[in-house]
Formats: C-alpha cells, sequence, structure tokens
C-alpha cells in the first residue's frame, strides 16, 4: 500500500525536551531521591508506562510526594503550584513548554493591570487549568464559537488561546467578536508546531483515500488533528493509540493511506504503522484460525477479534450445534448416520451478526441447550456431516476476512490460514468459566458440566475424522490465567507480525 507521511508528524519540540529531562532525571539523579511527575509527563501510555517501569512516580498532588524531585510537565502548572513544591522542599525540574510559559507570563501581566483574561481551550485540560491558575482562575474559558455571548462587553480584554487549538476556531471567534468597541489584546498563541501539523495533515487528508491519526486518547492536539482530517474523510479517519489498533480489515482495498501522529506519539509507534500499513497488498484476503477444546474461550476472543480489526466471526461450532438441533427437533435416531447426513444435506445454515438461522429461522438460543451439547459431538463425527460443513466454510472464507473457530479450522477448513491459534485452559478452569456462562440460565452443576467437557474433549480428540489437534504451524496460547484483551492483544501482535513477515517473502 502506498503510505505518506505527513511532513509535520509526531514528538513536538516540548514534549521532546519533557522525556529527555525526565530520562536524564530518573538515570542520573540519584541523590536527589525520587522522582515524581506531576500529571502523567505526557498523554501516551506506552511512553509513560516505559519511564515507570524505569522508576518515575506520577502523582496527582504535591502532597503525594515525600521528599525528591518533582517534573512539571511541559503543560505547565497554576503559579500556585510552584509555592507548594518550595513550602514542601522539593526539588524542582520545570519542562513546561516555552509557548505555555509565554501565555502563562501574558496572562498574568494583562490580569495585573485589571484586564478580562479569556482562554480559548478545553477547561479540563492540564495546560488551560494551568494557565488560569495565573490569573487567579478569574479567566474565562471558552470551547465553541457561540460561548462569545458569555464574554462581556464593559472590559478590556485579553485573549489567549491553548497551544494545541484548532486555528479555524480561534478565527472564528476573532470574526465574531470584530465588532465589539471595547480594547482586546488578541495574542493567538496557538503553537507552531501545532499549525504545521494541521496544516500538513489538512493537505494530506486532501490527497489520500484514508487518514490514520496515531496519538494518546486523551491528546488533545491528536484529537484536533482527528478533527482537521474528518473535515476531508469524515468516515475514513481512524484515530488510533497504537498499530494493534489497526481496524486493518477496513484497509485491503485501499490504494493509498495518509498518517499523521500528536506532539505526544514517539517516533517509533508512527515507524511501527507505518510499516504495518506498507506491507499490505491491496486485495489481501486474511483469516485467522481459532482451534482448540471447549469452554478455551475460543468464541469470545474469536468475537473481540473479528470486532477489532473488522473481520468477519464464523462460530462453526454453532453450525454443528444447529444441525444437531435440526436432527433432535425431526426425532432422528442420533445413530442413523443415513438420516443425519440427508438432513445435514437438505438443510440451510446461515450465520449473520451473531446469530445463527437455519432455513431462516433464528436458532441461535436453542443450539446451547444442554441436550444439544450433549449430541453435538456424535454429530460431528460424521465424515459426510463434516464434508458438508467444511465445504460450507469455505465458501464463506473466500468472500471475506474471516477469524473462524472450532476444531479443524488450522488442519482442515483454513490450512492457509495467515495466522493459526490453539487455544488451551486446564479443564478445571474451562468447566468453571461454562459454569458461570450457564448456571442462571440452566439447572447444571460444575461437576456436570466438567464431566460433559472431558467427554467433548475425548470424542473429539479421538473420532476418526478430523479430529481436535494443533496443527503443525499453530501458535500455542494458554488462557488458564490471561485475561479476555491479554489474549486478544497477543493474537493481534502476532498477526500483524505475520502480515509484516508474508510481505518480505
Ligand atoms: O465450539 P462448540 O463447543 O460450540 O462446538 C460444539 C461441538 O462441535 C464441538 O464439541 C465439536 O464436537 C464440534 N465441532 C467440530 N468442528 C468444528 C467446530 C465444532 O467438530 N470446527
Amino acid at each position: 500500500m502506498n503510505v505518506l507521511i505527513a511532513e509535520h508528524a509526531g514528538f513536538c519540540f516540548g514534549v521532546e525536551k519533557a522525556i529527555e529531562k525526565a530520562y536524564e532525571e530518573i538515570d542520573t539523579n540519584v541523590i536527589n531521591g525520587p522522582v515524581y511527575s506531576l500529571g502523567p509527563i505526557i498523554h501516551n501510555h506506552q511512553v509513560v508506562e516505559q519511564l515507570e517501569r524505569r522508576g518515575l512516580r506520577t502523582i496527582n498532588e504535591i502532597s503525594d510526594a515525600e521528599n525528591g524531585t518533582v517534573i512539571i510537565r511541559s503543560h505547565g502548572v497554576p503559579e500556585i503550584t510552584y509555592k507548594e513544591i518550595e513550602n514542601r522542599g522539593l526539588r524542582l525540574v520545570d519542562t513546561t513548554c516555552p509557548f505555555v510559559k509565554k501565555i502563562q507570563r501574558i496572562v498574568s501581566e494583562h490580569h495585573a493591570k485589571g484586564h478580562r483574561i479569556v482562554i480559548i481551550g478545553n477547561r479540563t485540560h492540564p495546560e488551560v487549568i494551568g494557565i488560569n491558575g495565573w490569573c487567579n482562575n478569574e479567566g474565562l474559558v471558552i470551547s465553541e464559537t457561540h460561548e462569545v455571548e458569555k464574554i462581556p462587553h464593559d472590559e478590556t480584554l485579553c485573549i489567549v488561546a491553548q497551544t494545541t487549538m484548532l486555528i479555524g476556531l480561534f478565527q472564528s471567534i476573532k470574526n465574531e467578536l470584530a465588532n465589539r468597541i471595547q480594547t482586546i489584546h488578541w495574542y493567538n498563541t496557538i503553537c507552531l508546531a501545532t499549525q504545521d501539523r494541521q496544516q500538513t495533515a489538512r493537505d494530506l487528508a486532501g490527497k489520500v483515500g484514508v487518514m490514520v491519526v496515531i496519538g494518546g486518547k486523551h491528546s488533545s492536539n491528536t484529537k484536533k488533528l482527528a478533527e482537521v482530517c474528518k473535515g476531508y474523510l469524515p468516515n475514513e479517519t481512524y484515530l488510533i493509540e497504537k498499530y494493534t489498533d489497526l481496524p486493518l480489515g477496513l484497509f485491503s482495498e485501499e490504494e493509498s493511506v495518509g498518517v499523521t501522529a500528536g506532539a505526544s506519539t514517539p517516533k517509533k509507534a508512527i515507524e511501527n504503522t507505518v510499516e504495518l500499513l506498507r506491507a499490505i497488498s491491496t486485495g489481501d484476503k486474511w483469516q485467522i484460525a481459532i482451534d482448540g477444546p471447549a469452554g478455551a474461550g475460543k468464541s469470545t476472543i474469536a468475537r473481540h477479534l473479528a470486532e477489532r480489526l473488522h473481520f468477519v466471526y464464523i462460530d462453526t461450532g454453532a453450525m454443528y450445534r444447529a444441525l444437531t438441533w435440526y436432527i433432535i427437533e425431526n426425532k432422528c435416531e442420533m445413530d442413523n448416520i443415513d438420516q443425519i447426513v440427508t438432513l445435514a444435506h437438505s438443510v440451510r445454515i446461515d450465520l449473520k451478526q451473531d446469530r445463527v438461522y437455519l432455513d431462516g429461522k433464528d436458532v441461535s438460543d436453542e443450539i446451547r441447550s444442554l441436550q444439544v451439547t450433549e449430541h453435538v459431538s456424535t454429530v460431528a463425527s460424521i465424515k459426510d456431516v463434516r464434508k458438508a460443513m467444511v465445504k460450507l466454510q469455505q465458501k464463506i472464507a473466500t468472500k471475506n476476512h474471516v477469524v473462524m473457530d472450532g476444531r479443524d479450522i488450522g488442519t482442515v477448513v483454513l490450512q492457509e490460514a495467515t495466522l493459526k491459534v490453539f487455544l488451551t485452559a486446564t479443564v478445571e478452569e474451562r468447566a468453571r468459566r461454562r459454569f458461570e456462562e450457564l448456571k442462571n440460565k440452566t439447572e447444571t452443576t460444575y461437576d456436570e458440566i466438567k464431566k460433559q467437557i472431558e467427554e467433548r474433549d475425548h470424542a473429539d480428540e479421538t473420532r476418526e475424522h478430523d479430529p481436535l489437534i494443533p496443527a503443525n504451524d499453530a501458535v500455542h496460547i494458554d488462557s488458564t490465567r490471561l485475561s479476555i484483551e491479554e489474549v486478544v492483544e497477543k493474537i493481534i501482535l502476532l498477526f500483524c507480525d505475520r502480515i509484516k513477515l508474508n510481505s518480505r517473502k
């Protein structure tokens, strides 16, 4: 895929300085006690976690620091915080961005002259809270053009902007106030880095089919960049924190994509995203195969994966279950193989958005009954039944990007899958999960469920046709002690690596 990167993207000078200083303090400052950051040093989880692993402690109040050094981050702080740091006898490292410092100075001077301060910005953002703390918190904060009504007519005004505001908002507020007769001191304090990022993002969004904006969920300037891009590509702008957040299923038909990043996004995050996007060839079709025993978490994980990646989820177990339910409904004996095979060929099974349909009837709830669970492995062990189901599953996979779970996906159904995972967990854990799921819906006990799982494991693993075995090239994941989110993240990482690897072949 053709990937274009905005001319100005990623770390700005103020953020870079703050990070550098933080590393310097943790790595070299051994005589001054612990090093604290007042609030997360930047709005980027990955960077904050990395620094915290090295020893940086994030605090919310100065009173949380016992002794040692406090770093003031690039967003800056109210005037009073400097006093608090001094009163507590703490060492101060000030990494307030020089552009923010300048706004604090402007505000402080005009406030001293008795002028009314107006801050164009987000009132909950730390930079704005900090600025307002240099005019005794008497500043009027506005974030939308219509709010100019709140600005008094009878005072001299000093108007500044948060450094990361949209330049268009600043201009439209200026236009709204053009006819006021009072004295207004205007300061366009939107920083150059922000203006450059917004301008180059705008240029790029006009040229490509899709825009990817990389940055922290709480990063103001990143969100603003996404807004700029949405002006051109309302439904094709994706805001992500890291490359594993990319909804890859939506990208395989794209010819060109633009990438930009907020001022608190590290270079590595941009490089990883660009590398992955470049590895995609137009028209790629991807398949993730997940096999494993009952209760290992296959369907939950597969569903989450499909949602995150924008793939189609295919629950093949549900297909065997639907057929089993149909067989029971038709009063067919479980040892009447000929009739079962005839029924398998005569019925139509469709999967649509998590629901299962049998000849058009929604049977999603019925197929989870204990009676169906008890007989499904017998039905699934019949060779001609499997043949019919496998054919149907393969047909669905040719048309979509799929996450498919079952028992024979990696070994039989999708032998060429992009990624194969064999998901397991101890039988006790699997029985516990199933029991939790079923206890309010059906009358059953943990022991009963555990026994049923063991029997199903045995039947699935020892059957003659397509038994449950891991494919040779499957990655094994034991989910016993992992959360759903951890397993999903692990699989997406593996999958992205696979796409990159395949593109090098
Ligand atoms: O995944 P679930 O527990 O709903 O599957 C029900 C049963 O369907 C399994 O125990 C297995 O016997 C059968 N099955 C299969 N091959 C698949 C999926 C499920 O044999 N691909």
